[in-house]
């Protein structure tokens, strides 16, 4: 038998139990052993669930006891998720968790620990929620050099984006909406302002380079910013909104960011709605490839972690390579990056727009107060230094 204990029995903690409740059969056949829930951790009680018995409020009965091979933390936070899990490795127990921040903050520490220590950290649910995107680059794609990755990595805001495409809601309401749905953070400042798209890329930046691409040096730009008005342009150019995560590697130097983009309806990221996400990985040898699937909620993020608690189950006392070491990666400046720009300015400004950006595409969506145009491909500083002088509404950069 093997036995797991769950940290934390909030939306994915319990998911994780009724995955593996719900598939014990088929689970245990592809561990060729029984998967145990042993215990559940969390500070409150909950009578009447059908697994109470097993809720204690003490990590160390968990800590301390020997049986307890795998560990999976769906806390989330650093605090005192860090020490759990740390403690946790230090003691040879494998840990599977969805905690982003965590992986961001402190990931090849961890991972060196768990390596010292015989065991495994994993975090496939970090990043994308159920789809499979981590296990990928780190086993079917390691042939490839891979030189670029680009994602819409948060559930959350492509819910709001799209229920506002396609419903015009009010982006309050929609919010609320993907709360109940479990999908946004619990201060969901973190999924709007696009902090938790910063720390996905940064995980998946880090395991393209090996190194560390850390999140605080990732330009991060989130939704809040966006309005009605803007989808009203956007339609009118056959193009839609959508927040990104980019990676790509230039000269050994990296360039991360997360920001909204507006791209053309025909773009195949264009199609990812609701809670879905995608990335696209480019490698040098296979090209592109794309996962797709749900990026946030219970059960789907539940699955990513059950299936590293299936992987764990099958590697104990045996190392998973991963390849990530706390070495910073070089990250290219922002502002000798060129991108074109929708631009929204005031219809009085007209001349002064056409003299400073000189070659521009005039946008009319009927909205007259307004003069809206997208630019040529210019650098970031480039367009900052035009646009202050102009004085602008909004800018969204464009994807091609
Ligand atoms: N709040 C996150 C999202 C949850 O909306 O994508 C999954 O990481």
């Amino acid at each position: 038998m093997i036995n797991v204990a769950v940290l934390g029995y909030g939306t994915v903690g319990s998911g994780v139990v009724e995955v593996i409740e719900g598939n014990k059969a088929l689970i245990n056949k592809r561990v060729d052993d029984e998967l145990n829930v042993k215990y559940i951790l969390d500070l409150r009680d909950f009578p009447g669930d059908p697994y109470e018995s097993k809720v204690v409020h003490d990590y160390n009965e968990i800590l301390n006891d020997p049986e307890v091979n795998i560990i999976c933390e769906t806390m989330g936070g650093l605090k005192p998720a860090y020490d759990f899990t740390k403690n946790a490795l230090l003691k040879g127990k494998s840990v599977c968790t969805s905690n982003k921040e965590l992986v961001a903050e402190h990931g090849p520490e961890l991972i060196k620990i768990a390596k010292e220590n015989n065991c495994n950290y994993l975090f496939e649910a970090s990043v994308g929620g159920g789809i499979p995107i981590i296990r990928p680059i780190n086993s079917a794609l390691t042939a490839e050099k891979i030189e670029g990755i680009t994602g819409i990595l948060n559930g959350t805001t492509n819910y709001i984006l799209t229920k506002m495409e396609k419903e015009g809601s009010k982006f309050e309401d929609v919010l609320k909406e993907a709360q109940e749905l479990g999908y946004a953070e619990r201060n969901p400042e973190a999924d709007i302002e696009g902090y938790d798209a910063c720390r996905k890329i940064a995980i998946l930046s880090s395991l393209m380079a090996g190194h560390t691409v850390d999140y605080k040096n990732v330009y991060t730009e989130g939704i809040s910013k966006i309005t009605a008005d803007d989808f009203i342009y956007a339609k009118k150019l056959n193009r839609t909104i959508k927040l990104f995560g980019i990676s790509r590697e230039d000269n050994g130097k990296y360039f991360t960011m997360v920001s909204p983009f507006m791209l053309s309806k025909d773009h195949p990221m264009a199609m990812v709605n609701d809670v879905f996400n995608a990335i696209y990985v480019e490698g040098n040898m296979l090209g592109g490839s794309m996962y797709y699937g749900r990026g946030a909620g219970k059960l789907p993020t539940a699955s990513a972690v059950v299936g590293d608690v299936v992987d764990a189950a099958r590697h104990l006392g045996k190392e998973i390579k991963m390849f990530w070491d706390d070495e910073p990666v070089a990250m290219k400046e922002m502002d000798s990056v060129e991108f074109k720009y929708f631009v929204r300015t005031e219809s009085s400004k007209h001349e002064d727009a056409l003299r400073l950006f000189e070659t521009v595409s005039v946008v009319d969506a009927g909205i007259d107060s307004e003069f809206a145009f997208i630019t040529d491909k210019m650098t970031e500083k480039d367009f900052e230094n035009k646009s202050s002088e102009l004085g602008i509404i909004s800018r969204i950069r464009i994807m091609d």
